[in-house]
This record gives structure tokens, sequence and C-alpha cells, in this order.
């Protein structure tokens, strides 16, 4: 027998007294007869019981915490608490012996940053696994979103001459020899001999591209990692994350707002049907973390709550400036209680103030819109009062800006104006204004940040914790 049964389906079984073989890793080992063994792929160990009188000793030492073990026995009813089902094993094979004496992952509760140092067997333990089962459906539905749509998934480059951003935090892409670096007379760098021909970077964002996709197939989306060298150590930027950007022609701002706001219900509610358990031990496991933390800064509502109070809400759409109003007028400002006080119309909003009127003044979702021009890029649609563009941001409980959008200006002399007054060189983008010559439409999108929602969705604090294997200032082991 060498078909495997997963634990999942096993623990689901409707059938007992039937032979299965069952293989994972072992989780625990106690009273040299129960295994608790789990392969990934649910929360849930088996119990594996051992007849240990008559098993070699030699193999009951080799069943160790983090041993990879091949399993053959009978499923049956268990008769002990914790668990419907359990296997009796007629036969144990081990596949990979574990040092207990060195595997890092004990029985026992590891710090975060702790297994962010483990973050190779970081997987192996119940947090993990739920978060990256979590991400894993997150991803799915996002493609499910725009498929049963008609969008169309397109691939933009990871390398690229453009900084859509316009923020100056790109990766370069070379392959010169960096001890020597050609120059040129007037000594600059010679980019004319590098791979490229020309200066290159990883991309900050597939957007520009998306737009060019847009004006042909209407409904696209890309969805791929996205690099950015911000040298900002919180907890959540990430120099490597992967984004989400839908871009859809002859939609207007309002349209993106619905198509933000349906998506992010939709992949919320399809995590919560599909990941129920893991959905409830994240929760436990927030709810034990809050705990530790005082009375004060508890949140009101479980990680469940959270999640089911923003699928039954409509998001708070508001604009900028009605925002500064409010936050001017705030008690935390009149009582110099933020950091950064609100300086008035104009300037960016700290993450402080966009918490505060998502998990204070509203308390729930929030979409602020129309910004003013000079904190935001270059392509967005500028409106009549000429200080404002069609700008969306949408605020996220504990997490701050989750998605980042806009209408985009259409009208070719307003974006050549733009992108001359902030310095942004026509020539180099002369394929992304070729849109705005030729067939020019209104069309709207945005980015999602993937691990912001990962976060969000699995309450987790910090998102060096939401991916695999976290890229930030000064680390990129593994
Ligand atoms: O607001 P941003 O910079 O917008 C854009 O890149 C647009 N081109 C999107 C578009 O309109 N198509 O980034 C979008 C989102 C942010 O709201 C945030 O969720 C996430 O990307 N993000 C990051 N996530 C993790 N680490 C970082 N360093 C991030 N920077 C942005
Ligand atoms: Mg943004």
């Amino acid at each position: 027998m060498s078909q495997r049964t997963k634990i999942k389906a096993l623990l689901q079984s409707q059938q007992t007294e039937i032979d299965v073989t069952v293989k994972g890793w072992v989780r625990a080992f106690r009273s040299n007869r129960f295994i608790a063994l789990n392969d990934g792929s649910t929360n849930n160990n088996i119990q594996i019981v051992v007849d240990f009188e008559n098993t070699d000793p030699a193999l009951l030492k080799r069943i160790t915490v983090g041993a990879a073990l091949s399993v053959e026995g009978k499923l049956i009813a268990s008769l002990g608490k914790g668990q419907t089902v359990e296997v009796v094993a007629t036969e144990i094979e081990i596949l990979g012996d574990s040092d207990p004496e060195k595997y890092p992952i004990q029985p026992k509760k590891h710090s975060l940053e702790f297994l962010r140092e483990n973050a190779h067997l970081r997987f192996r333990t119940s947090t993990f696994g739920a978060i990256f089962r979590v991400r894993n459906s997150l991803a799915f539905a996002v493609h499910q979103f725009f498929q049963e749509r008609g969008f169309v998934y397109l691939h933009t480059p990871v390398i690229t001459a453009s900084d859509a951003e316009g923020a100056g935090e790109t990766f370069h892409v070379t392959n010169f020899d960096l001890d020597n670096i050609p120059k040129t007379e007037t000594g600059e760098i010679d980019f004319k001999q590098d791979f490229f021909g020309r200066a290159t970077n990883l991309t900050v964002s597939g957007q520009l591209e998306g737009e060019l996709g847009a004006m042909a197939l209407s409904d696209i989306y890309t969805f791929g990692p996205t690099f950015r060298a911000e040298n900002s150590n919180t907890t959540r930027h990430l120099a490597e994350f992967w984004m989400i950007e839908p871009e859809v022609a002859f939609n207007d701002l309002v349209d993106n707002m619905d198509l933000a706001e349906d998506m992010l219900k939709y992949v919320i509610k399809y995590a919560l049907d599909k990941n129920a358990d893991d959905i409830e031990f994240l929760t436990q496991r927030l709810t034990e973390e809050e705990k530790t933390k005082p009375q004060n800064e508890r949140s009101e509502m479980t990680l469940l709550e959270k999640l089911q109070f923003c699928l039954n809400n409509d998001f708070e759409r508001l604009t900028y400036t009605e925002a500064i109003d409010i936050l001017k007028e705030s008690t935390p400002n009149k009582k110099k209680k933020f950091v950064y006080p609100v300086e008035g119309w104009g300037t960016d909003l700290q993450s402080e103030h966009e918490r505060y009127l998502v998990e204070k003044h509203f308390k729930k979702p929030v979409i602020l819109t129309d910004y003013p021009k000079e904190i935001k890029a270059f392509y967005m649609r500028q409106n009549d009062d000429g200080k404002t563009v069609r700008a969306m941001d949408i605020l996220f409980p504990g997490i701050g800006e989750i998605v980042g959008g806009s209408q985009r200006e259409e009208r070719l002399d307003k974006l050549e104006q733009r992108m001359n007054e902030m310095g942004i060189p026509t020539e180099e983008l002369w394929w992304y204004l070729d849109t705005r010559r030729f067939g020019s439409c209104p069309h709207a999108g945005f980015g999602l940040g993937f691990e912001r929602l990962v976060l969000f969705v699995t309450g987790m604090g910090n998102i060096r914790d939401v991916i695999p294997f976290p890229r930030f200032p000064k680390n990129a082991e593994f």
C-alpha cells in the first residue's frame, strides 16, 4: 500500500475499521504510545496509537519531534478525548530522522522572532501552517473573482526601465562586473554597455503596462512580485511583495471603488468559508496574544468578528479634505496625542491618522478620495479644482493603507503638462503616452498589497510573518 490518505481527509472520514496509510511529521510523541502526526493538510493532527510492547525499542527511540514517518494501520473511532478517529499502527517506517537535540521546533510556544530566523522550518508550526493555507486560498480567490468577471490575467514585466510611482525606490538590474563598471568619457556609468543597453530596475508596479493591456482587452489584472527599495523597517513594508493590479477601461473612480470593495469582500468571504478551521485557530491565537496587552490596547472584536464585520458593512467613503477636517477636530489632535500633529490641507496622512479614522472615528474600512495632486503620482486624473486628483486609498483596521488606486488621466495635454511639472521624461514614456494619442478613454485601476490583505485576514501583526521568506533591509536569508 503506497497510496497515502491526507490527514484532513482521514479526520473527516465517515468510515472506520479501514486500512490506511498516512505520512507526515511528528508533532509530539507521548507515553511511548501516542504520536501526533501532521502533514500540513490541516492544522489538526491525527493520533497514531503505537503498540509499544510489540515494537522494536530502537524504532521507538527514532520517533522524535520533526521526524518524517510513514504509518500503516487501521482507522478506528477514538476512545480518547480530543479526536473522533485515530490510527492504530501496524507498521511504522521512519522516512527521515530528526535529532531531538538539534531540531529547533519543539512542542512548545516559540516567539515569532525565533521562528522568523527559522523560516525554513516554521511551516511546521500550527500558526504558520494556518497562515500559509489562508494565503493560498486568498491568492486563489483573487484569480477566481477576476476570472468570474471576465478579466484577463496579464503578466507585466519584472524588469523594466520605468519607475511607475516616481518615488525613486527601485532596485537596479545589471550584469556589469561591479568591480569594473564601464564609464563614459564624462565619468558617468555607461549603461549603453549594460545587458539591456540602458539602466533598468525591478518593477515597483505593473500598472503602466497594465494600462496598455486595458486599452484593448478592457478588463485586465496583474498579480505578481513587486520590489521597493524603501528603507522602511516597519511591520507593514517588505522589499519584495506581491501586488494585484486590476485596470479597467471605461471605469471611473466610483466604479473603481465598487470593484475594490467587492473584491476585498469576495476574497475574505472565500477564506472564511474555505479555511474555517485555520481562521478559528488564528482567532484564538490573537485573543491569547491580546491578553498580554493592557486592556485599552486590546481590540474590541475578535479576528473572526472583525472579518465578519468587514463583510457586513459598507466601506465609508469620503474625500481627503473631509478627512483632514475630522482629524483636525479630533480629540487626539487637540490633546496633542498624535506623534505627527495634523498639519492641515496638503500634507500626506501618517499611518496614526489613517488608523484613527478607521479604528476610532468610523470603526470600519474607509475609502479616502481626491487627494492633493502634490502627494500623488503623475498619472492620476486631475480634478477641475486644479488642486486635487481622482485618487483613492482604502484604509483597513490594524493595517492602514491596503489599496491605492485612481482614475487615470486620459487627456494627453493634461498628462503631459503634469509630467513636465513633475520632471518625468515624456520621451522615455512615449509608449504610455501613445495610449492617450490613439483611442484614449476614461479608465481606472488600483493596487492591492497582497501581504497586507493576508495580514488582515490572519490577524498577524508583522508583514514578515505572512510571506514565506521575507525580504527586508539587511535580510535576504533563505
Ligand atoms: O499605493 P501604491 O504605491 O500604488 C501603486 O503602486 C499603484 N501603481 C497601484 C495602481 O493603481 N495600480 O501601492 C499599492 C499597494 C499599497 O496600498 C500597499 O497595500 C502595497 O501596495 N504596498 C506594499 N506592501 C508591502 N510592502 C511595501 N513596501 C508596499 N508598498 C506598497
Ligand atoms: Mg499608496
